[in-house]
């Protein structure tokens, strides 16, 4: 069985102080949950302070991006290493705003897995299509497209080390979410994908996650599909009564 994992992207959002308090508030409800592996990708103006206050928590702590050299004149961008620095564990690569708005290609992703692995960063690779992609019946070429350059020359062992999360385009922040069913036709085909180029066994213990429009109300139709193994969450993680509703459903335990 694979180990649910609920993210939450904060995005560009919450000062210092208010992604303590959010965060404060998770790890007092959520503190009996051992069943779904829970992570909080903060700005990187929040990572250090938001460590301090997870730590000996059940709240595992992501980036939303880096820059794959180690160091030098790259002014404004933040090496993995310096992430690692602040405890983070997780990495948010290739996400559609990244890909769309400052045109990341898979060939940027693929060196931008590389770094992240290298420094020990676990990366969560988003891949998704366009509303107009599905509507011209590209959506699987579209995927294999980005998985396979986003993947390329990883091996099958760093895989292991890989989450991906499926997140349609035209689903993020619109409130239009895919259909239990759209998503999990789309995850058996990224995990046949990745059966295909990585071996059975990897294709087994790879964690796929659904994103766009993730709400308390259809997280459970969601979550009960074979291949949906958890949920990135924009909009509904920055309020935490809705991420802890979102944790809880998927916990078998609760
Ligand atoms: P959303 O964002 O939940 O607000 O649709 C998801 C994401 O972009 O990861």
């Amino acid at each position: 069985m694979r180990k649910p994992i609920m993210a939450g992207n904060w995005k560009m959002n919450k000062t210092i102080t208010e992604a303590l308090d959010l965060v404060r508030q998770l790890s007092m409800e959520l503190k009996d949950i051992k069943d779904v592996d829970i992570l909080v990708c903060p700005a990187f103006t929040a990572l250090h302070s938001v460590s301090q206050a997870v730590e000996g928590s059940n709240i595992k702590m992501g980036a939303q991006n880096l820059f794959w050299e180690e160091k030098g004149a790259f002014t404004g961008e933040v090496s993995a290493l310096m992430l690692k620095d602040t405890h983070c564990e997780y990495v948010i690569l290739g996400h559609s705003e990244r890909r769309s708005i400052f045109k990341e290609t898979n060939d940027q992703v693929n060196k931008k897995i590389k770094a992240a692995l290298k420094a020990d960063l676990l990366p969560i690779l988003c891949v998704g299509e366009r509303l107009q992609e599905r509507e011209d019946d590209k959506t699987y070429d579209v995927i294999a497209d980005q998985v396979k350059g986003s993947l390329a020359d990883i091996s099958a062992d760093e895989l292991k080390n890989i989450i991906i999360a499926y997140e349609p385009v035209w689903a993020i922040g619109t409130g239009k979410v895919a259909s239990p069913e759209q998503a999990q036709e789309v995850h058996a085909f990224i995990r046949k994908l990745i059966s295909d180029n990585f071996g059975v066994e990897t294709a087994q213990g790879l964690r796929i996650q659904y994103g766009g429009s993730v709400k308390p109300d259809n997280i459970k139709d969601l979550i009960n599909q074979p291949d949906i193994d958890g949920a990135l969450v924009g909009g509904a993680s920055l309020k935490a009564e809705d991420f802890i509703q979102l944790v809880q459903a998927c916990s078998i335990e609760d």
